[in-house]
């Protein structure tokens, strides 16, 4: 399913792929520096977690999780990060470190030790611009582990071109982390970090887009350039991430 060579610049859709053994998974992560595995969460803790994200939501201001981000991205942006905030600590959102640990022990083939850089639940609101990232490596946000490794799921909605899912250079966890950046302030105290390269590295690699069903899971390198894209649906994008380091 990787092995179709694209166009340059358009992006092709890459759906999950069924694993039978973590070593085929291994290889795939090590050549293109993701894999998007079919059935990486099962879809009952998808809906467990739908279920405690609307409890939350509903005691919080009255509306479904859904609802409440489409009113809070337009009303009141302060409150709909806190309520962000407050879901992506659920205990039932954390608690999917303990099966993530494993994965990544199993992906890398290393036992060492894993450190939680933190969970979060990005809201995806339709037509919202504010998260959009460009072309960024998370490894340059955490410059103090040599290793960083990323779990990336949809909740409520799958994923997909239309609702600006993740797109990533495939194989650009190869370079390493990159040094030569440009930065920028963005509001909210978000920092953008873009190689300087980056036209060039957009000409010399395949952009690829995850298509995202629920219960699929995108694991990706930390060194992976990648990029979330504009919601142009009508329903919100909202993804559960986790990130881990290892040392
Ligand atoms: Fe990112």
């Amino acid at each position: 399913m990787y092995k179709n060579k694209v166009m340059k610049n358009k992006p092709k859709i890459v759906l999950s792929k069924k694993y039978n053994s973590y070593s085929i998974m291994n290889s795939d992560f090590q050549k293109y520096g993701w894999v998007n595995i079919k059935n990486g969460i099962s879809k009952t803790y998808i809906k467990k977690l739908e279920k405690e994200f609307n409890e939350i939501s509903l005691n919080f201001c009255g509306q479904n999780f859904e609802k409440a981000i489409k009113i809070l991205s337009k009303k009141d942006k302060d409150k709909l990060y806190f309520l962000c905030n407050t879901t992506q600590n659920s205990t039932s959102h954390i608690l999917l470190i303990n099966k993530f640990e494993s994965m990544l022990k199993k992906i890398t083939r290393k036992k060492n030790l894993t450190i939680n850089l933190g969970q979060f639940v990005l809201p995806g609101p339709p037509a919202d611009k504010r998260l959009v990232y460009n072309f960024h490596q998370e490894s340059n946000y955490y410059k103090d582990f040599k290793k960083t490794i990323h779990f990336h799921f949809p909740i409520f909605n799958n994923a997909n071109i239309k609702n600006g899912a993740m797109s990533a250079l495939s194989k650009t966890h190869k370079l390493n982390r990159i040094e030569k950046n440009e930065f920028k302030k963005r509001k909210k105290g978000f920092l953008s970090i873009t190689p300087k390269n980056i036209n060039q590295l957009i000409k010399d690699f395949d952009h690829v887009v995850f298509d995202l069903k629920l219960g699929d899971l995108l694991v990706f390198d930390g060194n992976l350039i990648h990029k979330s894209n504009s919601n142009l649906s009508n329903k919100c994008r909202i993804i559960g991430i986790h990130r881990m380091a290892q040392l």
